[in-house]
This record gives C-alpha cells, structure tokens and sequence, in this order.
C-alpha cells in the first residue's frame, strides 16, 4: 500500500535516509577505517588479486554501475567499468581470472543481467551481486555479495534501491581500497562520510516543495539536457533516465565536456539543460560550460553545492534555479547529487498528470528476453 502517498514512487524516495542506514549498518569498521562485506567469500589474498573491475546491469543498475566503477578506481586504484548487461553476453565477452565481475540489481530477476552471470560462470569468471532481492535468482547465482535492504521496491522508476546500490558500491571500494593503498585516514574520512549520508538525503527531501517549484518550469518542455562529468555524468544519465520514464520528455544525458562537439547547436530558450555542477576540480570548467548555454539562451537548472560561484550565469535572462545539496567527501557526492533529480522527474510527471508507479510501456523486472 501506498498509503498517505499519492505514490509508491514518493513513498520509496522519502524511505531513503532509512534504507541507507540500513545498507551501512553493521559494515562500518571505524578503528580500521573499512568496511566489513560478511557475504563477499573473498579471502585477503584473493582481494588482494583483482586486477580489474567490470560492472553489469540494464537501467538505472547501470548508471549506478557506473559510478560504483568511479568509486573503485578513485578509492582502489583498481581499473573499472560498468556495461550494460544486455550488451554484453551478444559479443562473446573475454573472461579474464583476475577480473572481479559484478552484478546489479534490485529485483535479482533481470534476464539480461542473469544471463550475462551465467555467461561469466559458464567461462570460469567470478561473479558477485549487489541485490536487493534475498534469495533472487541473481543472487542465487552469484558466488557471493552484498544484499542492499533497501526493502521492497514498488515503483519502476527505482529511488531507494540506486542508492542503496551506491552505498553498497562505496563499501565494496573502501574494502578493496583498503587492502591495498587506501590509508586508514583516507578509510576514516570515507566511513565518516558514509554515516552522514542518511541525514543529508533528508536535508534535501526536506525542500521538496522549492525542488517541485522548479520542476513546474521544466514540465512544459519537449525536449531536455541533462550534463555533468566525470563523477557527475553518470548522475546525469541516471536523472534523464529518470526523467523520461515517467514525464516522457526526450531527456537527453550528455559529458558537459562533450556539448560543444554537438549537442549545443540544439540549446535555445525551449530546450532547458538540468546541469551537475559540484564543487570538485572540475567546477570551473564547468562554469564555463554553463556560459555557452546561458549565451544561447538555454534554460538552466543547476545542481549544485553552497558557495559555488556561478558568476554571470546566475543573472542570465532564462537561469532557472540553483539547488545547493549538502557536501560530502567529493567521492560520495554522486549519492546525494541524484537526489533532486528524482524529485524534479517525479514532480514534472505528477504535474503532467502520468501515473507515476506505472509508466506506459514499461516493467519493473523483465524477465524475459
Ligand atoms: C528496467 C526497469 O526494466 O530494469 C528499470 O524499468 C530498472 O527501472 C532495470 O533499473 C533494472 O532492474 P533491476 O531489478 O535489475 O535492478
């Protein structure tokens, strides 16, 4: 039951301060400054071993794929990506020993994520899970993992369970980091920063009301960017994602670095651009993306924290709206950067009248091919 929500989507976004005290508790190691994984199976020497990280799964488990792949290489120093599982069995993938595989999915059911575990099996790779379902067929499959007690997930459009699979990611870094160069200042200041996170998703859960103001000028158009880099694209992709499953705008992800290679000939007063801008090593760069689609007249949201300076920007004739999240550690910023962008998808939706829970056209699991 929905109950008091006029959704189970709403329902789902507001439950994440809790579910994401429920995916760190207990896997917190303060005096060691890691992170315990009970289910993993990996002893230290075989952690000590991965060469290589690959990351599958379809939808949003993929997006959220990808910025796990950012954690491990910042925190681990290990090599990583993310593919789309439904990808990758159809190009005879090579299986390498030393390569940790990792599957991501709330239900555990996807077809696709399940038969590219089988295809990794088949040919000797190991494979963990990062599901939220117990006993899923994932799961069931997988040689080991970390379950992500977001509890049950109603809604397609998936809210406590990315972030709970970010969580879940952050963890898993932190441990291969620490068993390899990460220090134990550096595990500290990252479990420091994981234990904040519950309450900072409720400080922006707080202003929804500001953030559905904003998605009240974004509803109306047809077509919309979402940028960010680096850390910030993959939450980029996550929100257009979002977007257009349930307000079914064209919503386009693109790297703010990649927009003046194509995408700006489209910029102009009816195509706004939902920018990530956090303050990281990368802000000005940024800025000055924003520059070249304030001076075309873009629409623009930005997404953002206290005290970045905008400049000019913020006084051109279409800016939208700022909205600051609360700061992290830079590497954590991804799970708090989403946060407006399901509330800005979720409200532009409700404002266009669209069942929210159920989308047309699509599943919450499709198990089959
Ligand atoms: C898609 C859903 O079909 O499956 C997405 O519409 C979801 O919302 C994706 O992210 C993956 O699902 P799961 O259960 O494997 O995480």
């Amino acid at each position: 039951e929905a109950g008091e929500h006029e959704s189970f989507m709403h329902k789902e976004m507001l439950e994440q301060p809790a579910a994401a005290a429920r995916v760190l508790s207990g896997r917190l190691d303060e005096r060691f400054g890691t992170a315990h994984l009970g289910g993993l199976n990996m002893d230290a020497r075989e952690t000590r071993a991965i060469r290589r990280v690959k990351i599958l799964g379809c939808g949003s488990a993929y997006y959220v794929g990808q910025m796990g792949a950012a954690l491990v290489e910042e925190l681990a120093r290990i090599p990583a990506d993310a593919e789309a599982a439904s990808e990758f069995r159809y190009r005879d993938p090579v299986i390498e020993p030393d390569t940790l595989y990792v599957a991501v999915s709330q239900s555990g059911e996807t077809i696709d994520t399940l038969l590219a575990v089988q295809e990794i099996r088949r040919k000797g790779g190991r494979v963990i899970g990062l599901v939220n379902v117990v006993g899923s067929a994932i799961a069931r499959e997988c040689e080991g993992g970390i379950y992500l007690h977001a509890g049950p997930e109603v809604a397609v459009a998936s809210t406590k369970a990315l972030t709970n699979m970010f969580l879940g990611f952050s963890l898993l870094a932190l441990q291969l980091g620490r068993v390899r160069d990460l220090s134990i200042a550096d595990g500290r200041r990252l479990i420091n920063g994981l234990s904040r996170v519950p309450e900072q998703i409720q400080e922006i859960l707080d202003r929804e009301a500001e953030i559905a103001e904003v998605a009240s000028q974004l509803a109306a158009a047809e077509s919309l960017f979402f940028v960010g880099r680096v850390r910030g694209f993959p939450v980029a992709r996550e929100g257009a994602q979002k977007f257009k499953e349930i307000s079914y705008r064209h919503a386009e992800a693109y790297q703010t670095s990649e927009l003046k290679h194509g995408p700006l000939a489209l910029v102009s007063e009816q195509v706004p651009t939902v920018a990530i801008v956090p303050d990281d090593e990368l802000t000005d760069r940024n800025v000055g993306a924003l520059h070249e689609i304030a001076a075309r007249r873009g629409p623009l949201v930005v997404i953002t924290h206290e005290g970045v300076d905008l400049g000019e920007v913020e006084a051109s004739p279409n800016f939208l709206a700022r909205i600051d999240v609360p700061r992290n550690e830079r590497e954590l910023d991804p799970v708090l950067l989403v946060v407006p962008l399901q509330l800005l998808a979720f409200h532009a939706a409700m404002q266009l009248g669209h069942d929210i829970d159920k989308p047309r056209n699509l599943a919450k699991s499709v198990t089959v091919e």
